[in-house]
């Protein structure tokens, strides 16, 4: 049995996370997950397990804790680190700054010092374009500057790449690839993992699907004065597993020596841009259900429209997203009825 590369996960049972623990397995990778739950539920790894016939190690460990991420690292020897582990509501982040930065930006540090002690030298970080604020022009690329951030969940992907890239300049060994996510949304094809929304979602899918499903009895959009084809914010929605995909190949990338640099960062969009009004027209066309929903104010901390350029993932990273916003819809859709079943079959 050759020796598989070993793939922490940290944040494996969140949204991201676990598809991109489906796409690692399915690729050969022995993954195993450290999650403190705070944002999932322990029924994912079963999940994983049926839909790839592996059963990825979990730990249920929260990152702040160094001493118990130090036990586990000096018990299973890694290759390779993927960071989702953060906390990520833009809005929530803005009423408790502390939380974040404390959460977001002390587990990161533990990580790292640990990498360090325990020769970890390949490490992905979850990014977002939220860094990029309201972009000057567009599409935008990883070489455009980056301005004041939004709000401090934010403020602490972009702490966070300052933090690798300072650290890829002490040494040329570890090598870093932080991946600056656009807006990702739908689920995997079996319908057996998706977005989880623990409490009421904020992003513009999910209120989407539990509107048509019926567990709100409407939705609002939030500005229609914006200076867009409709009136209404534009942004590049990109499905989970063309995400997932990604950080499969930055793994690679990094295991088989191919990075070009201790530290590289890469956007992860699918180049279009769409409005809100556009998103809500396709679903109620691909699913059928009409939507019920009303023109309100702007929200504030949304920027106008972003959408990103491309072109250094799809040449230098070697990746491009494939899936379709067909199949972001319709994934979104079914894995929403699965929840409905599920709720009904609790309740
Ligand atoms: C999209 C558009 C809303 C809800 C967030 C994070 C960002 C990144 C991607 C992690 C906006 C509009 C939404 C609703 C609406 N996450 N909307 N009615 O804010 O672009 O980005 O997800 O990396 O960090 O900030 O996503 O889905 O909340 O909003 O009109 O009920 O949909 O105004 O224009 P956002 P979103």
């Amino acid at each position: 049995m050759e020796n598989k590369r070993k793939v922490l996960v940290t944040g494996g049972m969140g949204y991201i996370g676990s598809h991109t623990v489906v796409e690692l397995i399915n690729k050969g990778y022995e993954v195993s997950i450290l999650d403190n739950l705070s944002n999932s539920r322990l029924e994912v790894v079963d999940s994983i397990e049926k839909i790839t016939g592996t059963r990825p190690l979990f730990a249920n460990i929260d990152l702040n804790n160094k001493t118990a991420v130090n036990e586990f690292l000096h018990i299973h020897p890694i290759d390779a680190i993927i960071h989702f582990a953060a906390y990520k509501s833009v809005n929530e982040s803005v009423n408790k700054p502390l939380e974040y930065y404390r959460n977001n930006l002390v587990s990161l540090l533990n990580l790292l010092e640990l990498c360090q002690q325990y020769n970890v030298n390949n490490f992905v970080f979850s990014s977002s374009c939220s860094v990029y604020g309201e972009p000057d022009r567009l599409p935008i690329d990883e070489f455009a500057e980056v301005k004041k951030a939004e709000s401090p969940y934010a403020n602490t992907k972009k702490i966070g790449e300052d933090i690798l890239v300072d650290l890829s300049k002490t040494n040329d060994v570890m090598k870093v690839i932080s991946l600056r996510y656009f807006n990702p949304v739908g689920g995997h094809p079996s319908a057996l993992i998706g977005e989880y929304p623990l409490g009421a979602p904020q992003n513009l899918f999910p209120v989407i699907t539990q509107t048509a499903i019926g567990k709100r009895p409407s939705m609002k959009v939030f500005g229609n004065d914006y200076n867009t084809p409709d009136g209404s914010c534009v942004r590049d929605y990109i499905h989970v597993m063309d995400i997932a995909a990604a950080h499969v190949v930055a793994i690679e990338r990094m295991l088989e020596g191919k990075s070009k640099a201790t530290y590289e960062l890469f956007n992860l969009g699918t180049g279009k841009g769409l409005t809100v009004l556009e998103v809500i027209y396709a679903f109620e066309k691909i699913s059928g259900v009409k939507l019920n929903y009303e023109i309100v104010g702007r929200r504030a901390g949304d920027v106008e429209k972003i959408y990103a350029d491309t072109t250094y993932a799809n040449n230098e990273l070697g990746w491009r997203a494939l899936r379709t916003l067909e199949d972001m819809v319709t994934s979104s859709w079914a894995w929403e009825q699965v929840l409905q079943k599920e709720a009904v079959s609790k309740s």
